[in-house]
């Protein structure tokens, strides 16, 4: 049985520094998502600087018939995903009642449904072998709701609940699940959102390599959330503290005011 991770939206981003981190530590990684030119850039880079089998398998996590392609080929090749990094996650940004409603059900379906999927079909064999890890890419987004982004920011607070739920279910089996909740990273997702102007805001973006490194980190570590940067540990603590009316408003203003979407 060959052991490795497997991480989705590894073609930018987040996931895509994250399949580098493993493959520092010598994992063999299965990686997903649409642009098959971008997952093959990946491989091309991980296997020139380390000893490590990259498996590009492009493909939309949204249809369920590609989930169940993958699980049959996981079977087919005898390979044991003993990590599971579920990162691929895409956000909208305006007025609810403007956006194109089948992109939002489109992202439910990518943020919530097929993460689900993934963690329900991986958790099993997980529990089977007595171990494994699995890495929800959640967001600070998840700990307030988000005026101007509600969608998104309710399907990390989704994202974030499951996670940690499923870690004290799983953890007696050996099995650990964990939620990564980064701040705003410089990488496609503003683009994505159609949101550059937030990215452009006084809150501090961090370096994805850098967001990356401490989501591996955090996985070795055993940390059930995982945040990282102390200006989105001090946001996610303080957010506890203060009257839920004053956060939808100062929420509101970074989002809506800010973006000068009006
Ligand atoms: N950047 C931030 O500020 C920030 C902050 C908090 C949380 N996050 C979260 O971090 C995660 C990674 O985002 P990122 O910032 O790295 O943005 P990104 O560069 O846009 O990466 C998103 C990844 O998801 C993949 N993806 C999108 N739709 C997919 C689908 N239907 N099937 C399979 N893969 C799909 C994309 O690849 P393809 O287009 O090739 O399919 C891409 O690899 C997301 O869950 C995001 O919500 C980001």
């Amino acid at each position: 049985m060959k052991e490795l991770a497997l991480i989705t939206g590894a073609s930018s981003g987040i996931g895509y520094d994250m399949a580098i981190e493993l493959a520092s530590r010598s994992w063999d990684i299965i990686v997903v998502a649409r642009r098959e030119d971008q997952l093959n850039q990946l491989k091309s880079e991980i296997e020139s600087k380390f000893q490590t089998k990259v498996y590009v398998w492009p493909m939309d996590v949204t249809i369920d018939s590609n989930i169940d392609e993958l699980q049959a080929k996981i079977k087919k090749n005898k390979m044991f995903v003993s990590v599971l990094i579920n990162n691929a996650g895409f956000g909208s940004s305006g007025y609810f009642h403007t956006l194109d409603m089948d992109r939002e059900i489109n992202m439910i379906d990518l943020n919530i449904k097929a993460l689900v999927k993934l963690c329900h079909i991986f958790s099993q064999k997980m529990v089977e072998n007595k171990r494994g890890n699995i890495l929800n890419v959640g967001s600070v987004a998840a700990f307030q709701p988000g005026p101007g982004m509600s969608t998104y920011f309710a399907s990390k607070a989704f994202v974030l609940h499951f996670s940690e739920g499923l870690n004290e279910e799983l953890s007696k089996f050996g099995v650990k699940c964990s939620c990564l909740c980064p701040g705003t990273t410089k990488t496609e997702f503003f683009d994505v959102a159609q949101a550059m102007d937030l990215e452009a805001s006084p809150i501090p973006s961090m370096k994805s390599s850098d967001v990356a490194k401490i989501a591996i980190e955090g996985i070795e570590q055993k940390r059930v959330v995982i945040i990282p940067g102390l200006f989105n540990q001090l946001m996610a603590f303080s957010i506890r503290l203060i009257p839920r009316w004053i956060v939808r408003k100062f929420v509101k203003f970074l989002l809506l005011r800010r973006a000068n979407i009006e």
